[in-house]
């Protein structure tokens, strides 16, 4: 039987989860003795969300996905595969996505394709991809997908302490979508690094090398940009060269804001490097001196990266600033980071100014795995409207946070520390801190066995 393809395939609802409790990162630079504005402007971060003992990688997946069902009133039947990105491991077989199956034993639901897909911060996209692949495929039975991504990005005291973070993204997958991702405009670059990886397995911590990280993250830029590039101008030959004005927005895998202030400078210093000498003499006038420059030679070449900076500097206002809004205040998600960026441009942005726009992804996963991609949103503003409609919770529930002092989050991140794979074990984090319709680790057993329960809702405040 042949079928066509089916149109639009995208991302028809999102939801996103942040931590209860956050630490302020002025004071943490305080507490840690680092000088200050080092955490805030050298970074770039405002304040860092943490979870205590309570929440695992397994009960931010409940949490998240539960609340997507409910908020969209969808029915558990009505998804057909479910896909998990995560690097927050805490079972070496039992996937995430099987405790998320809970969630669907009442519904008599078992027929749900996809399981957990890891490396570093890419899983999502990996599951996402999975997930469009799935409805575009000969496979596809008609149904919604979900892709879901979460983690609880924790470092060892020192120097990547403040650029911790945590949180959960699903999203629901299907045909005639608002947020459209975009048919062959996907670029890849995937290459064998030790920039972060979780070599302990007993430990929460990763090990990492963040010069060498930082310098991975922007050649894989670099090398997704220009296969972009090629790809896109391939596709659509009547456009005019590709460059940073083809997209009404560019967002990225955020370890921390300043990166990636400094990598729409770096794209900026791509489309220097590559355009026409007319092109270099109208656009970037001034900065004749980089003409010899390279791409290899510059990753920590402070001219290149102050010139660029400054070049940039409205684009990146225009562009991705308004992006950034949840990576400031809550810190690096991991896997759900670049998706945190995807809600944060649209609570920020009115509604009307998005319809029709492409926003550009950048996704980085150490180790590494780097995708780049476009999103197009549906031309529908009405549909496009009530999408955004639905995230109106996000704000609210940001400013409700809990604020906790270091000298108490360093002390959670000990209990954690301590107490990681113990068993049996009860948590001791408070549960009356979690959000309403929280799902939090109630114990494990003696054979390693986690049991959840849920916070009561509270639909008035739209999370239940
Ligand atoms: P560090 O080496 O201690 O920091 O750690 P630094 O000395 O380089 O300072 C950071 C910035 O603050 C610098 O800015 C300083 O000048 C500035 P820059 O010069 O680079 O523009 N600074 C100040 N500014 C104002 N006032 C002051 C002040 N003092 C200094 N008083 C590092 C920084 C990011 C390396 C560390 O936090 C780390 O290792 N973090 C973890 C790794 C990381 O986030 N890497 C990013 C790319 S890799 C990635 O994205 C993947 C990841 O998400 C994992 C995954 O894929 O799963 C991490």
């Amino acid at each position: 039987m042949s079928r066509n393809w089916p149109e639009s395939v995208g991302i028809r609802a999102i939801e996103v989860l942040f931590p209860s409790q956050y630490v302020d990162q002025t004071e943490l630079e305080q507490f840690d003795g680092a000088s200050a504005g080092k955490y805030t402007i050298g970074l770039g971060q405002s304040k860092m969300g943490f979870c205590s003992d309570r929440e695992d990688v397994n009960s931010l997946c409940l949490t998240v996905v539960a609340r997507l069902l409910e908020r969209h009133h969808i029915k558990h039947t009505e998804i057909g595969r479910l896909e998990v990105g995560t690097e927050t491991i805490v079972d070496k077989s039992k996937s995430v996505k099987s405790v998320l199956m809970q969630l669907f034993a009442a519904s008599g639901n078992t027929d749900i394709e996809g399981i957990d897909t890891t490396n570093a911060c890419y899983g999502g996209t990996a599951a996402l991809f999975n997930a469009i692949n799935w409805i575009e495929s000969s496979s596809w039975d008609g149904r919604y997908a979900l892709a879901v991504c979460a983690d609880i990005a924790v470092y060892a005291k020192g120097a990547a302490r403040p650029t911790g973070g945590a949180g959960a993204i699903a999203m629901l997958v299907g045909p005639h979508a608002p947020l459209q991702l975009e048919r062959g405009l996907r670029a890849t670059h995937m290459e064998h690094a030790y920039d972060f990886y979780k070599p302990d397995l007993s430990s929460e911590y990763p090990t990492v090398d963040g010069k060498l990280s930082i310098q991975c993250y922007l050649s894989a830029l670099d090398t997704c940009y220009r296969l972009y590039r090629q790809k896109f101008e391939k596709q659509q030959p009547q456009q005019s060269q590709l460059g940073l004005q083809n997209f009404d927005a560019i967002i990225f895998h955020t370890p921390f804001c300043k990166l990636v202030q400094k990598s729409v400078g770096r794209l900026s210093f791509n489309d220097f490097l590559l355009c026409s000498e007319q092109e270099r003499a109208e656009k970037f006038a001034g900065l004749e001196r980089f003409n010899a420059a390279t791409l290899e030679g510059s990753y920590f070449d402070r001219d290149v990266e102050k010139a660029f900076l400054t070049q940039s500097a409205e684009l990146f206002a225009n562009k991705t600033k308004k992006s950034l809004l949840l990576a400031n205040q809550v810190g690096n998600m991991y896997t759900p980071s670049v998706y945190s960026g995807l809600v944060s441009l649209l609570i920020s942005e009115p509604a009307s100014q998005l319809v029709g726009k492409r926003i550009g992804v950048f996704s980085y996963g150490s180790g590494l795995a780097a995708s780049m991609y476009s999103i197009k949103v549906t031309q529908d503003a009405s549909v496009f409207e009530k999408f955004v409609s639905k995230l109106d919770y996000v704000l609210p529930l940001l400013n409700a946070r809990e604020k906790v002092a270091p000298e108490q989050f360093s002390e959670l991140m000990e209990v954690r520390e301590k107490n990681n794979h113990a068993a049996p074990y009860t948590p001791t984090g408070s549960i009356s801190a979690l959000f309403p319709g929280t799902y939090y680790l109630k114990d494990v057993d003696a054979l390693h066995r986690r049991s959840y329960e849920r916070t009561p809702s509270n639909i008035s405040n739209g999370v239940h």
